[in-house]
């Protein structure tokens, strides 16, 4: 599997634009988004990327990846929380649809069962973009997880919850909700994004190493829709390249 490889500087560019192209061929776009580090910059490009290519969102739907349980509602750490503030708030006009997971009523599984049936009444995924954890993970689908792991309540690993620490949720939560990776292959494009020199190692095993569910990003290598678009840092295990 080879990764798109970008020079760090103009990935985020990159990745905008093609979320633009996309856009522009379905303006209805069903397309589940990531948290955390890796999607800013894109998210930062992405109102003026669309404006340039005089797309919108306003027919799209966002569908959310994971969330955090035990966070209040409006936690700046929540994922909801930060998909809104770094993108959806950005955006003008709104995405035309939002689906996310109800974490704040009782019962959490129930909220996934109501999550993948609003996925399902929306026509299901045009486009997963996905984060590439340190470990692994895609989602919230920690290490162990199988190919036709369903959307459901997850325990966090470790390495997860150092990172929610660094979103601003001291302490860590300890579970969470997450697209399984069964709803994940079921998208008709994957795009799995790493960058940065940390995600080197990790990366390096997601497309090299063996398909295990102990490395749940390589099971993406099964998809006939995946890109991966990495930046040369990430690429090439810490160095810019030169050429
Ligand atoms: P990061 O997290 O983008 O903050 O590195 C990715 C992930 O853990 O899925």
């Amino acid at each position: 599997m080879k990764p798109e490889i970008v020079p760090a500087a103009a990935w985020p560019d990159r990745v905008a634009l093609l979320l633009a192209d996309r856009l522009e061929a379905k303006p209805d776009l069903v397309v589940c988004l990531p948290t955390g580090a890796t999607p800013l910059p894109v998210y930062r490009r992405l109102p003026a990327t669309l404006l340039d290519r005089r797309v919108s969102m306003a027919r799209a739907t966002v569908v959310m990846l994971d969330e955090y349980l035990g966070l209040p509602s409006g936690h700046p750490a929540r994922c909801d929380s930060q998909l809104r503030s770094f993108l959806l708030d950005q955006l003008d006009p709104r995405p035309g649809g939002f689906v996310g997971f109800d974490v704040d009523g009782p019962d959490p599984a129930a909220a996934c069962v109501a999550f993948d049936a609003a996925v399902t009444a929306v026509g299901g995924l045009d486009l997963v973009v996905l984060g590439l954890g340190r470990n692994g993970h895609v989602g919230m689908n920690e290490p162990g997880s199988a190919g036709d792991a369903p959307t459901r309540v997850v325990r966090l690993a470790p390495s997860t919850r150092a990172s929610a620490i660094g979103y601003g949720a001291d302490p860590p939560p300890t579970h969470g909700v997450t697209l399984g990776m069964a709803g994940i292959l079921a998208a008709r494009e994957i795009w799995l994004l790493a960058t940065g020199a940390p995600k080197a190692e990790i990366l390096h095993r997601a497309l090299d190493g063996p398909v295990t569910p102990e490395v749940p990003a390589s099971l993406l290598r099964h998809h006939s829709g995946l890109t991966v678009i990495t930046d040369d840092i990430a690429a090439t295990g810490g160095s810019p390249r030169s050429d």
